[in-house]
């Protein structure tokens, strides 16, 4: 078994998942602005300590995705993230990708950037305790939508990526999102989400990407979020699979999905849905952000005194999770 074989494999084995804390400096801003919290660094370090210092948190977690920023900070204990990650037994993850940006020729889609330079981060980064990167991309629907070129642009940047996080030691997390929003039907999500990523793994042979050293992380297939047509869990869990089995070779250990936007109660039975269904080549889990924290945050509102209300929040959705598997 390889080192990034054995890296990917414990992300997604023992019932446990990953947890996605990687928002950038601008994004958890806004969201801690949301709940009433001013938007400045020590803040945002004050936050992730309170989600990485969760009781129990390794039973249910195997790895957080750090931002940039928190990946550099301390804890109060005068340990770094990734050092404290490494005491309690969860692997220490880091968002490499520089945000998804206006793709040319496209009008309203975008291309995920951070290539340039990334081999020396990837190096510094494993340096400093990562065992594994994320990058996302974002495919949006709409009439006309996905463009062939926005595809094809985002999966081969997703593989450039992936082959330098191996060359530097690090499982790369594969993030091909289908974004929910819009009216679209279930079908059609299916459809996109088959051909997105099917064109990743086109892109990831040609760059002769180890198989068996990423995890994929995919959106569950869903109606848009403005459709009138809410399908069922089942449906979800079905569309989801048939989707993956479509697109998506055996040798990958795993599957993470995010949730992106989903309620955390749904993401959740969607994932446990997914566990009855036989005989599939890979391991199923989680890599929520949102349905995940979500609800710690809107307890804990900066208030030192709601902090272990907020952590029990955590707690709650982490255990639902990996119950769920
Ligand atoms: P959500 O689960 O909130 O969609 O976030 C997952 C993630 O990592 C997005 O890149």
């Amino acid at each position: 078994m390889s080192v990034l074989n054995k890296i990917a494999r414990t992300l997604v084995s023992n019932r446990r998942g990953i947890l996605a804390a990687d928002e950038s400096i601008g994004t958890m801003s806004t969201r801690l602005e949301k709940v009433g919290v001013e938007a400045t660094a020590e803040n945002r370090r004050l936050y992730r300590e309170l989600i990485v210092t969760t009781p129990q948190l390794a039973e249910s977690i195997s790895g957080i995705i750090l931002a940039d920023e928190t990946f550099h900070q301390k804890l109060s204990n005068g340990r770094t993230f990734p050092e404290y990650l490494h005491d309690i037994g969860i692997l220490a993850g880091i968002k490499v990708d520089t945000g998804a940006k206006a793709l040319a020729g496209a009008p309203g889609e975008k291309i995920t950037e951070g290539l340039d330079g990334l081999r020396e981060r990837v190096e510094e980064y494993a340096r400093l305790g990562a065992t594994f990167a994320k990058w996302r991309a974002v495919i949006t629907i709409g009439d006309s939508l996905p463009s062939k070129r926005a595809v094809h642009a985002n999966a081969h940047a997703l593989a450039r990526y992936a082959g330098l996080c191996q060359e530097g030691g690090l499982v790369p997390i594969v993030e091909p999102e289908v974004l929910m929003d819009g009216s679209h039907s279930l079908a059609k999500c299916q459809e996109v989400t088959t051909s997105v990523i099917r064109t990743v793994f086109d892109q990831l042979e040609l760059m002769q990407v180890q198989l068996d050293g990423i995890v994929l992380k995919p959106n569950m297939v869903v109606a848009g979020s403005e459709s009138a047509e809410q399908p069922s869990v089942e449906d979800v869990a079905n569309a989801t699979v048939e989707a993956l089995r479509a697109s998506v070779p055996p040798s990958v250990p795993g599957i993470a999905f995010l949730s992106g936007g989903q309620r955390p109660e749904v993401a959740t039975e969607n994932l446990a849905a997914m566990q009855n269904i036989d005989s599939l080549p890979w391991e199923l889990t989680y890599s929520f952000g949102r349905a995940l924290v979500g609800p710690a945050l809107e307890t804990w509102r900066g208030e030192t005194g709601n902090a272990t209300a907020a952590q029990e929040a955590l707690s709650e959705r982490a255990v639902a999770n990996a119950s769920a598997r």
